[in-house]
C-alpha cells in the first residue's frame, strides 16, 4: 500500500474503501478528531452543496448521521427513499447518475447490489459514497476503527475479533483493519467467510502495516486475547428468508458471556446496530459496560462530517 496521501480529487468516490490508503485514514481521522471537537470550525463548509441520498434499503443511524453531517456543514441533502429510488428499475442506473450529476454535488447511496453502486459512479460526475451495499459498509468500519483509535490511543497492534457472518460490515473491518494496522480475527461457520478476494486483498494491504487479516472456525479461538470483540446480524438487509436457517447455523457465535470470557480482560464489545438481542449477542453483554456501541453510533455522524469533507470541500 501506498504511504503517501495524493489529494483526493473532487471527483473521487467511496465505493468500497480500498481507493484510501493509510495515509488516507489516517487524514481522515485527524479530521474527524477536529470535526468532533471543534464542530463549528466547519459550519458553512458544504454552503450551497446538494446531496442526494439514495437509500434502497432501510437505515436509522446511515439516514439520519449523513443528514445531520450534511446540515451542519450547511449542505442540504435529498433523500430519496427505497420505494422510489430503486435503482434501475424506473430508468438505467446510468441515466441516474448523469441526472443527477447535473443537480447535486455529490450521491450518497445505500444499496442491494455493489455492482449497482460501480455503476451509478461510473457515470456520475460527482463522488458517490456507499452508505452499505450488498458488500461493503466503508463508513461504518472507518467509524469503529476511529471509535478503537479514541479507546486504545492507536489500532495499531489491536486485536479485534469478528464472530459471525462474513458480510459487508466484516469485509469493511478488513479492508479498515488493513489501512490501521490492527489484527483482525474473523470466526464463521463453513460457508459463510468473507469473500476469498477481499480476505487476500485485505492481507496484502496489512502486510505494509504490520496488521493481520486472520480466519478461524471457533469462536473461542478468534476472541482469544482479543481486545475488542465485534458482531453483527446473522441475516442482513435482504437476506431475510434465510433468518431461520442461519439462526441455527450461527447459534454457537452468539457474542454471550461465555465466549466474552475468553477475550483479554477488560476487551470491549462492538457491533455496528441494529442489534438484535439474545441473537448474535445477548443483552447481558450488549448492555454492560464493556460495550461501545453508542459511541460506534455517535462516531458515525463526525467520521462522515469528516467523509464529506475530504471528498467535497
Ligand atoms: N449501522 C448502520 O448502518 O445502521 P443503519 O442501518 O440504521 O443505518
Ligand atoms: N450486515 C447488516 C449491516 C446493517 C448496518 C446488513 O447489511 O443488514
Amino acid at each position: 500500500m501506498n504511504a503517501q496521501a495524493p489529494a483526493l480529487s473532487f471527483s473521487s468516490s467511496l465505493l468500497t474503501g480500498a481507493e484510501w490508503n493509510d495515509a488516507h485514514v489516517r487524514e481522515l481521522f485527524h479530521l474527524a478528531t477536529d470535526v468532533k471537537a471543534h464542530p463549528d470550525r466547519y459550519h458553512g463548509a458544504l454552503a450551497g452543496r446538494f446531496l442526494a441520498m439514495i437509500f434502497e434499503k432501510p437505515s436509522l443511524r446511515t439516514r439520519v448521521t449523513f443528514e445531520i453531517g450534511i446540515a451542519s456543514l450547511g449542505g442540504t441533502a435529498i433523500f430519496l427513499d427505497h420505494a422510489n429510488a430503486r435503482l434501475g428499475e424506473r430508468e438505467s442506473i446510468a441515466d441516474v447518475g448523469r441526472s443527477l450529476s447535473r443537480w447535486v454535488q455529490g450521491i450518497v447511496a445505500r444499496v442491494f447490489s455493489q455492482e449497482a453502486l460501480e455503476t451509478l459512479a461510473a457515470h456520475a460526475s460527482v463522488p458517490v459514497i456507499n452508505a452499505l451495499s450488498d458488500l461493503y459498509h466503508p463508513c461504518q468500519a472507518l467509524a469503529d476503527f476511529f471509535t478503537l483509535e479514541e479507546k486504545f490511543g492507536s489500532a495499531r497492534g489491536v486485536k479485534l475479533a469478528y464472530i459471525g457472518d462474513g458480510n459487508n460490515v466484516c469485509h469493511s473491518l478488513m479492508i479498515a483493519g488493513a489501512r490501521v494496522g490492527a489484527h483482525v480475527r474473523i470466526a464463521t461457520p463453513a460457508g459463510y467467510e468473507p469473500n476469498a478476494k477481499v480476505v487476500e486483498a485485505a492481507r496484502r494491504d496489512a502486510a505494509a502495516t504490520l496488521g493481520t487479516i486472520e480466519l478461524f472456525r471457533a469462536p473461542e479461538q478468534a476472541v482469544s486475547g482479543a481486545q475488542a470483540v465485534y458482531t453483527d446480524v446473522w441475516a442482513s438487509m435482504g437476506q431475510e428468508s434465510e433468518a431461520e436457517a442461519r439462526a441455527a447455523i450461527f447459534a454457537p457465535y452468539q457474542v454471550n458471556a461465555a465466549l466474552m470470557s475468553h477475550s483479554a480482560p477488560d476487551a470491549i464489545f462492538l457491533h455496528c446496530l441494529p442489534a438484535h438481542r439474545g441473537s448474535e449477542v445477548t443483552s447481558e453483554v450488549m448492555d454492560s459496560p464493556r460495550s461501545i456501541v453508542f459511541e460506534q453510533t455517535e462516531n458515525r455522524l463526525h467520521v462522515q462530517k469528516a467523509i464529506l469533507l475530504m471528498l467535497l470541500s
